[in-house]
Order: structure tokens, then sequence, then C-alpha cells
């Protein structure tokens, strides 16, 4: 693997104080396998009581579960199954992967900014170790657009942020927006058949790692609003206003992308709202998919302790839009 795929981020030197975690060298076995995937979708807290919302014990119980269900999957021994033509074309021609590569690469920078000016060594390290993970799934990424012989755009340089907490809400909710969808659409994928199995289970600790990163942000958020009076209280509700305002506007497809040359290219925002029907043959409607994301939703958080916070804006929105698709229907 070159150097130009595996770039030089580092969290542990960012951020005081994070060591980054030990891989295993090998590839792991079948039972080691199903252990992680186990021990990664499971956690319940051994504290009495209730996990109030900017309590220390909230703040040590989600920093203990975002630490304890770590997965630990080496991104360089995966092996990347042979592909018919066909399934290889349908891969390369998803829209995605740039958007996916440049994702990562910001999130990982931002989530890496924002936790190295925390003081707080619980919530620091926590956010350090999804900053590290944000890097794993670009590493991902990479080593499958090579394998696959997927062209990207340059990547843009990844600037550091000059705002860093505003930098970490709009990553933090962009991600609560986005897996939501992606749970749908993964499962949409895995259903259809049309891609290999063992893709499939290849990518299944990255879309199970985002929702472990969306627990640890909705909980990060009532812990860190909790602690806020006055003013300060005011301005944040005011931030978090405005990040999905921008977040919304982004989605809505006015976002263009640059590569580092200056060109523009199709920045394909709008995949999760449409995109169904680039990973399936069979037809899908709009509000099928949506029930679908909120079943996988809520499957993929029924493992973890359920007095910890959940992300609860996009599968409400999306429930209430249920409603009305249904009376429509009539
Ligand atoms: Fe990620
Ligand atoms: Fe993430």
């Amino acid at each position: 693997m070159s150097d130009q795929l595996l770039d030089a981020f580092d969290a542990a030197q960012m951020i005081p104080g994070f060591v980054a975690p030990k891989l295993p060298r090998e590839q792991p076995d079948r039972a080691a396998l199903d252990a992680a995937d186990r021990n990664t979708r499971h956690w319940t807290s051994t504290a009495s009581g209730p996990l109030t919302p900017g309590s220390d014990t909230h703040r040590h119980e989600m920093c203990r579960m975002f630490r304890e269900t770590f997965n630990p999957y080496r991104p360089s021994v995966i092996e990347w199954p042979k592909l018919t033509p066909e399934a290889l074309k349908r891969i390369v021609e998803l829209p995605i992967w740039d958007v996916a590569v440049q994702t990562e690469g910001k999130a990982r920078l931002r989530m890496a900014a924002y936790a190295a000016q925390l003081d707080d060594d619980d919530v620091r390290d926590a956010l350090a170790l999804n900053a590290w993970e944000e890097n794993r799934h670009k590493e991902v990424l990479s080593r499958m657009v090579a394998a696959y012989g997927i062209e990207l755009a340059s990547e843009p340089p990844y600037v550091y942020p000059r705002d860093v907490e505003w930098a970490y809400l709009v990553t933090g909710y962009s991600e609560c927006v986005d897996s939501f969808f992606a749970f749908g659409l993964f499962e949409v994928a895995r259903r259809s058949g049309l891609f290999p199995p063992e893709l499939i289970d290849t990518f299944e600790p990255v879309m199970q790692e985002e929702c472990r990163h969306i627990l640890l942000f909705a909980n990060w958020v009532a812990w860190h609003r909790a602690g806020l009076s006055g003013w300060l209280r005011i301005r944040f509700e005011l931030k978090v206003a405005a990040v999905w305002v921008y977040l919304g506007w982004e989605r809505i497809g006015l976002a263009r992308a640059m590569d580092a040359d200056g060109n523009e290219h199709r920045h394909d925002k709008k995949f999760t709202m449409n995109g169904a029907q680039s990973v399936t043959d069979v037809d899908i409607d709009t509000a099928e998919l949506m029930r679908l994301c909120l079943a996988e939703n809520d499957r993929r958080f029924s493992g973890y302790d359920p007095r910890l916070q959940r992300p609860r804006t996009t599968p409400n929105l999306v429930r209430f839009a249920l409603r009305f698709m249904r009376r429509k229907r009539r």
C-alpha cells in the first residue's frame, strides 16, 4: 500500500494523553470475529439507577461504553473478495466513494481537533478514539478503492477548523442523519443479493461503529447541554439550530465538492435519500425504505443500555413523514 493511500493523520500526536489501540497482528479466526461482533453490539452499565444526563455517572458510563465496545479489526488484513464483472461494475459506479473518503477525512480531523482541547480525561479519550476510528474507516475505504480499481478525485486538503465546536457539532449531527439512512440502505443492499456476502460482512463492523459513534454523540450532547446554564446554554442551542439549518442546506444539494485541483465534482449528499435503486434490483418505495431505516436503527441500538440517550431527531422526523405518507396513500 502506497503512502498516498495511508496518509499521515495521527490522533495520538494531536490529542494529549491518547494512546492508539493495539490491534492483533494476525488474521482473526471465526470465533474471534464473532466474539468481537457480540462485544461491540451489546453493552450494559454496571451502575445502578438512572444515567441522568449531566451527571458524573452519565459521563463516566458513556465513555466506558465507548471504550468497552471497541472492535479491534485491522484494515490491512481484510481480504477483499473477488467480484463478478457485474458486481464490480455496480460497486465502481456507486456515486459515493469520493464523498465517503472525504467525509471520513474531515470527520477524523474535526473530532480530533475538538477532543484535543477538552479538559476532561474521560471525554477527551472517548472522542479521541472516535477520531481514530474515523481514520480507520478512511483506511478501509482507501484499501477497498485500491483493491477494486475505483478512481477517486484528488482529495482537497483537510483544513484544521477555526471553530472546533461548530465543526464537531456539524460532524456529529451529520453522522446522525447519514447513518440513519445508511443503516436502511445497507440492509437493502444485503437483501438484494447483488453484492457478495463477504463484502457485506466486511463493512458490517464499520456500520455498527457508526452506530456507536452516534450513540456517543447523542450522549455527549445531552451531557454537555446539561452542564451549561444562562447565556452559554442559549449560545449552544443557537449553534445547534444553526447546524441543523446548515445540514438541511447541504442535503438539498446546494453544496458542491471541489477537488484539490479546483474541479467541481458531483457531491452526492442526496444519495442516502435516493440511492436505494443503486443497490437493489427490487422496486422499493420511499415509505418502505423509511420503515426499513427505522427498523434497522432500532435493531442496531437495541443491544446498548436503554438508560443511555439515543439520537432522536432523524427517526422522529421520519416517523412524522411516514404518517403523512400513509394518509396520502389512502
Ligand atoms: Fe466513519
Ligand atoms: Fe463515525
